[in-house]
């Protein structure tokens, strides 16, 4: 699959699961090339979020692809459920297993694009070990557990660390922004180089979720543009 990039990713906790597939549809008709799920245990992030029943749901909404982003500890537990409801890429949280480099594997075994988490504190040396084997790198720019943060601002140099990591290594990965994106941040954020930049409440808490869709991504594409 080809995507332009850079990416917004609607992220559909911020969504009104009354009428999720519409909402889903709305981000589509905006442009939206991938939908990031937020999965909560309750544990690892304070709150409960969607399980593997949700995510089927979204698939069955929609033909793009699905970011799962598994904020919960025990990954290995879940991840062949959240292969079968639909993933296309699962992500783990660093912070979240003992064993990320065996997680990682699971998920690759399980036929889905693999992706690794990292939260604001937590040193970018951490997931060094896995650079070369994950497709995805999850660079959280909030505390994770909640919509509707702000935006940290260490995260820029995180941002440009891990990208010199990435040239350093001649690594393919894509850098993930997750958290605290707005209209009035996303450009900065796209010229300190995130591929894919994930938008919940700037999406979904709006009157018009297509036009918002639309005006993010124009934002994140001012003046560059690659298909990979
Ligand atoms: C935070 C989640 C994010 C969240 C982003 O724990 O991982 O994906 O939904 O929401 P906003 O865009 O509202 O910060
Ligand atoms: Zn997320």
């Amino acid at each position: 699959m080809k995507f332009n990039l850079p990416l917004v990713a609607p992220s559909i906790l911020a969504a009104d699961y009354t009428h999720l597939k519409q909402d889903i549809q709305d981000t589509i008709k905006g442009g939206a090339e991938w939908i990031h799920c937020d999965v909560m245990d309750g544990h690892f992030v304070p709150i409960i979020s969607s399980g593997p029943m949700i995510i089927s749901a979204a698939k069955r909404s929609c033909n793009v692809l699905l970011d799962v982003h598994l904020m919960v500890y025990n990954p290995d537990q879940y991840i062949t459920d959240f292969a079968k409801a639909g993933a296309g890429i699962i992500s783990v949280h660093c912070e979240a297993t003992p064993h990320i480099h065996r997680s990682i594997q699971l998920i690759k075994e399980s036929g889905v694009e693999a992706g690794v988490a990292i939260n604001p504190g937590t040193p970018l040396e951490m997931i060094e070990p896995v650079l070369d084997d994950v497709n995805l790198v999850v660079l959280m720019s909030v505390n994770p557990g909640f919509g509707g943060q702000k935006f940290i601002e260490s995260t820029y140099k995180r941002l440009i660390d891990l990208k010199r990591m990435r040239d350093e290594r001649n690594s393919t990965f894509l850098i993930e922004i997750d958290g605290g994106v707005t209209p009035e941040n996303i450009e900065k954020i796209s010229n300190a180089g995130a591929d894919i930049i994930v938008a919940g409440t700037s999406v979904f808490k709006t009157d018009d979720i297509t036009q918002r869709m639309r005006d993010l991504t124009h934002r994140a594409r001012l003046g560059k543009s690659t298909l990979v």
